[in-house]
């Protein structure tokens, strides 16, 4: 049932799909232009650095705040496991975002989303160890692609590390795998959710950081 709310709850919050319902204001279906991604990425790409920030800002935000809800009341309630059942919420917010049923379910990638459900995991090693990976490998390679393929992947890696080290509290060994299980989950969606940009880095044609510049 906890798990229930959390995946709906969450799914409610990540339906503010930001970079479309920004897009509309100014005229643009975000989905039509650029990479056709409704996410930060492509609305900086698209329709400039203002934009990018806002819709940075709406996604991230989505994520902390009910992924911070979720911990906030399980610790009222005295209910364990918020390490495990607050994944749960992320995946919830993701999937709102990725696949909104008021967009024909065609959304974003969720990477900020999931960048905010990692704040709110409230694990600061996770915020600085993954930011200054997404940093460097985007400063590196100029591909906002791989930063979000390296915070994912990371992600999955580190929760998994610090889980078996014992850091979340688990109350069991299968809460504990079933934390880990939802950690693959949300960054496997996040690998796949990426195929096309995988396969253009493969080829060469990925596209650069950039700003503002291909709306029409
Ligand atoms: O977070 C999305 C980013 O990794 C790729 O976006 O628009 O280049 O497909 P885009």
């Amino acid at each position: 049932m906890i798990r229930a709310i959390c995946l709906v709850g969450g799914y409610g919050v990540g339906l503010i799909q930001t970079a479309y319902i920004y897009g509309r204001i100014k005229g643009v279906d975000i989905r039509k232009y650029g990479s056709g991604n409704a996410g930060t990425t492509n609305a900086l790409r698209v329709l400039g650095k203002k934009a990018g920030l806002i819709v940075f800002l709406g996604d991230f935000l989505k994520g902390i705040i009910a992924c911070s809800l979720t911990h906030i009341i399980l610790g009222q309630l005295g209910i364990g496991n918020a390490y495990m059942f607050v994944l749960y919420t992320g995946l919830g917010v993701v999937l709102g975002h990725n696949f909104p049923f008021y967009m024909q379910f065609k959304g974003g990638k969720g990477i900020a989303a999931s960048g905010g459900m990692i704040v709110g995991l409230w694990d600061w090693r996770l915020v600085v160890i993954l930011l200054a990976a997404f940093v460097i490998s985007v400063v590196i390679t100029r591909y906002v692609s791989v930063g979000s393929l390296t915070i994912m992947i990371g992600f999955f890696i580190l929760y998994t590390v610090f889980a078996i080290h014992g850091d979340y509290n688990f109350t069991s060994n299968a809460k504990m795998i079933e934390g880990i299980i939802m950690a693959g989950i949300i960054a496997g969606m996040a690998v796949i959710r990426h195929w096309q940009n995988i396969k253009r880095l493969i080829a060469g044609t990925e596209n650069k950081l950039s700003f503002g510049s291909k709306k029409a």
